[in-house]
């Protein structure tokens, strides 16, 4: 039997979703299959196993009734859920060691650029004023990470290793070296009340869905060295009210906000976000899928199935990460 082809369906519009390139890295490793670029390239339908896919447009999929599975070409897998008519086959995901690391880059940088007031000492060197304040240890600063999936925990282990006092928030209960695990709805305002700088990596889904807003922060612990409590989200900009964190900078409910992701991205350049004092903008980039390692791992995953293993980081559909 001929091996199936593999379709790939890419939007993203930035340089690390070019198309061209995420072909050429499949073309590298499945050097025995078809690889076709839709909707550019011509394919038989019935010969394509496999999609890998980035935010694909919704339908697309529906042609292929010989599909055997879908790799979603990043972590988060709400744009993919978003379409109705996805084949019933198993939705694999990405959870890679080069993914994990970026972003645990991306937390533990901004991390320390709140705790170590970098901010301030920016404004200081534009206005060549050389003017240290007290600087407190990173024992004082307490980090909650909602989210201790793969990447949550990985974020949390490395800011315990720098001497962060780290507590964790997830849906059912963690036991992770050094981090203080809460779980469920009734932790979660415990988890808050403990909390100085708070870091997002949750999925977006019908539950998590604008939790991130005035009722929430209002719950954030006030009586760090920070001056207020800070919120760093890397999940998704659909987790986040954009009004109430304006509002919550403006009336002190927070200190400062960091944030890589948007409730519409690209973020549009009249949003008042852009220009705030108290906010640091990165344009969804904490955890860029590498086209080399993912490709990597998709091609694994596929010669596993074929072998007979199962499939990894298989999707739930129903709880939607
Ligand atoms: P994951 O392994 O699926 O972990 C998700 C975590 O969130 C789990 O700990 C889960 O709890 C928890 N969770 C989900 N719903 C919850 C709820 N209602 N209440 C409490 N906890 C809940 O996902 P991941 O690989 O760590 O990735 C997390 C997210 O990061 C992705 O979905 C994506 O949106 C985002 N992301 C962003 C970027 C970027 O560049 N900005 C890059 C990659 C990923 P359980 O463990 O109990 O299930
Ligand atoms: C990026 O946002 C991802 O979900 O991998």
């Amino acid at each position: 039997m001929a091996k199936g082809s593999l379709a790939l369906l890419i939007s993203g519009g930035v340089d690390n979703w070019a198309p061209d390139l995420w072909k050429s890295r499949f073309a590298e490793k499945l050097k025995d299959r078809d690889i076709a670029l839709l909707p550019a390239d011509n394919v038989d339908p019935d010969q394509v196993h496999y999609a890998a896919v980035w935010q694909p447009k919704p339908g697309l999929l529906r042609a292929f009734s010989n599909l055997k599975a879908i790799f979603n070409l990043g972590a988060g897998v709400d744009a993919v859920l978003q379409d109705s008519s996805l084949p019933d086959v198993p939705l694999v995901r990405v959870a890679d060691d080069d993914l994990t690391s970026r972003m645990t880059e991306y937390v533990v940088m901004h991390v320390l650029m709140h705790h170590r007031q970098q901010a301030y000492l920016a404004n200081c060197q534009s206005k060549r004023i050389w003017a240290p304040r007290p600087q407190w240890p990173a024992r004082a600063v307490r980090v909650g990470v909602l989210g201790l999936g793969v990447l949550g925990r990985d974020a949390a282990r490395a800011l315990y290793n720098l001497g962060f006092p780290v507590a964790g928030w997830s849906k059912s209960r963690k036991s992770i070296d050094g981090v203080e695990c809460y779980a469920g709805d009734g932790q979660l305002g415990a988890f808050l009340a403990r909390t100085d700088i708070l870091v997002v990596l949750l999925p977006l889904t019908q539950e998590t869905r604008g939790m991130l807003a005035r009722p929430l922060f209002r719950q954030l612990a006030t009586d760090g060295p920070l001056g207020g409590p800070v919120v760093i989200n890397a999940g998704r900009g659909g987790l986040q009210n954009e009004e109430d964190i304006l509002a919550c900078l403006e009336d002190g409910t927070l200190k400062a906000a960091t944030l890589d992701v948007f409730q519409r991205e690209p973020l549009p350049s009249d949003s008042p976000l852009w220009s705030h004092p108290a906010v640091t903008i990165s344009p969804h980039n904490a955890a860029d899928s590498d086209p080399d390692s993912i490709a990597s791992y998709v091609a694994a995953q596929i010669l596993d199935f074929e072998a007979g293993r199962p499939l990894q980081n298989v999707v739930d559909r129903r709880r939607g990460y």
